[in-house]
């Protein structure tokens, strides 16, 4: 048996992917986990690390091609975080993932031959984006190209872009990205220039000082209607500054619906604030899914990839199997997207969600849509779902209740009412397939049983997979 110790260099052929985007090899049986190889390649790898069942390493060369390789046609694609499968053709993306997810399912779900659909990819695999989300930092990603080359021209404690590949520690100026529009890279240019020549520093949490920290552009694809939001800390100088900004932005793109200025005075790294500054329009814009107008705010949740939306939704539609006579729970609602595209198939909606700003968006877009059978309900859903009497003497029980909880999926005490609360039929619209896996045992160990799971790709080239899944008693 090969001893697989740290720093071997080896030839490996690598046959899958695993969910995460490494290649997986096998060497005598034993799984080794190849960083940056594709499924078809045969490379020289080095190992970085080894467990009890299995081994990591990083490729360092590709001896031979994948037949499944594309040429990645973005100029950063060798920095960045971002698209890590650009390079692999599209339809082999989607198998992949199709295969984790039935992977997962049995692995982390406990589920011997899961009913796992072919993957719904996505009807744009560029420029999909309706939002995306830049870091301003101190440490900007000195790339592959410019270290080889011996050729530094920007500064080195500058930077607005994304996260550097494996480095969330580095951030890469990206100056034509790939993933939103032409103009959303022309915005992010200005606004780098201005605040690259500005006095005042991107944040650090190393001390808490500094002030730009996330540029976020949100793009209606199918309104037009672009918002600009600049998320700072908050410091004497800085609401001048990006009153400044907002002006300059202005001056170059009068398309700009509005502009807002959103204070974060917290040490976490989000681009969410606790005070925001409408400096130019409403402070929302819009977006179309299928025949719906929804309002989005700043620091309200929507699906990033609008076309794609369309298509996931009209899955969960679809599942939730509604002749119009049910009451359905919608828990974890956003601005009540979901639950307003099944509205008209049910008798009526109860969307819980835990954002004030998203629980307004949600009463705003039903009076857009002159849906008048949706009802919001603001709240933590654990605190919310406390008292399942009271909520169902006000509410009724739900027939069919719809979820869609953040990455991290669903607290074990929602899981324990949504049992108490007994719906026919549950639909679980989750973007984290382990987290997905984990909450479907639970459910099945408490009598729901997976009837199918229906992965669709909001995006592509990222290892990320959203996945529908309908589960009855
Ligand atoms: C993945 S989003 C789904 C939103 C919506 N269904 C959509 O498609 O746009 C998850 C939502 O759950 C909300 N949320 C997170 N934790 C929550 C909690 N503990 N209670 C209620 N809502 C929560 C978030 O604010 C976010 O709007």
């Amino acid at each position: 048996m090969l001893d697989l110790k740290k720093g071997l260099e080896l030839e490996l052929n690598v046959e899958s992917l695993a969910y995460g985007t490494k290649g997986v090899a096998r060497l005598n049986g034993y799984v080794i986990f190849v960083e940056e190889a594709l499924p078809g390649q045969r490379v020289r790898a080095q190992i970085v690390k080894k467990k009890k069942g299995y081994a990591e390493a990083r490729s360092l060369e590709v001896l031979q091609q994948s037949p499944n390789f594309v040429e990645p046609r973005c100029r950063h694609f060798d920095d960045c975080g971002g698209c890590l499968l650009q390079n692999l053709d599209y339809p082999i993306q989607l198998a992949s993932k199709q295969r984790q997810v039935a992977e997962l399912l049995e692995h982390i779900g406990d589920i011997s031959e899961p009913p796992v659909l072919p993957v719904i990819g996505s009807p744009q695999i560029f420029f999909y984006r309706n939002k995306m989300e830049f870091s301003f930092s101190r440490q900007r990603w000195l790339t592959r190209a410019e270290i080889a080359g011996n050729d530094v021209k920007l500064p080195k404690d500058f930077a607005l872009g994304l996260h550097a590949r494996n480095r969330y520690d580095k951030t890469l100026v990206i100056e034509d990205c790939h993933l939103q529009s032409a103009m959303s890279n022309e915005i992010l240019g200005v606004v780098r220039a201005f605040t690259e020549r500005h006095p005042l520093l991107p944040y650090t949490t190393f001390g808490h000082t500094g002030f730009w920290r996330f540029l976020v552009i949100r793009e209606g694809k199918k309104t037009g209607e672009v918002m600009v939001n600049v998320v700072t800390a908050d410091v004497p100088e800085g609401r001048e500054a990006v009153q400044q900004l907002a002006e300059a932005l202005l001056a170059k793109f009068p398309q700009i619906t509005t502009i807002v200025h959103n204070l974060n005075r917290s040490k976490a790294q989000v681009a969410i604030g606790e005070e925001e500054i409408v400096l130019h329009g409403t402070g929302h814009i819009h977006e179309r899914i299928g025949a719906f107008l929804f309002r989005i705010s700043a620091n309200s949740f929507f699906q990033t990839n609008t076309e794609g939306a369309e298509k996931l939704y009209a899955v969960a539609r679809d599942f939730a199997g509604l002749t119009g006579e049910e009451t359905v729970y919608d828990l974890y609602c956003g601005a009540g997207t979901i639950s307003i595209f099944v509205s008209s198939q049910a008798k009526q909606v109860v969307g819980f969600e835990i954002v004030p700003q998203a629980i307004h968006d949600a009463g705003v877009n039903c009076r857009l849509n002159e849906v008048m059978n949706c009802h919001f309900v603001l709240g933590d859903l654990k605190d919310e779902l406390a008292q399942v009497p009271i909520l169902t003497r006000r509410w009724g029980r739900p027939d069919v209740v719809i979820i869609d909880p953040p990455r991290a999926g669903m607290h074990p005490k929602v899981v324990q009412k949504l049992i108490e609360l007994g719906p026919q039929r549950i639909v679980y619209v989750s973007c984290n397939p382990s987290t997905f896996s984990r909450d479907v045992k639970e459910l099945s160990m408490m009598g729901y049983g997976l009837k199918k799971a229906q992965p669709v790709d909001m995006f592509p080239h990222t290892s990320h997979i959203e996945v529908v899944g309908v589960l009855e008693k």
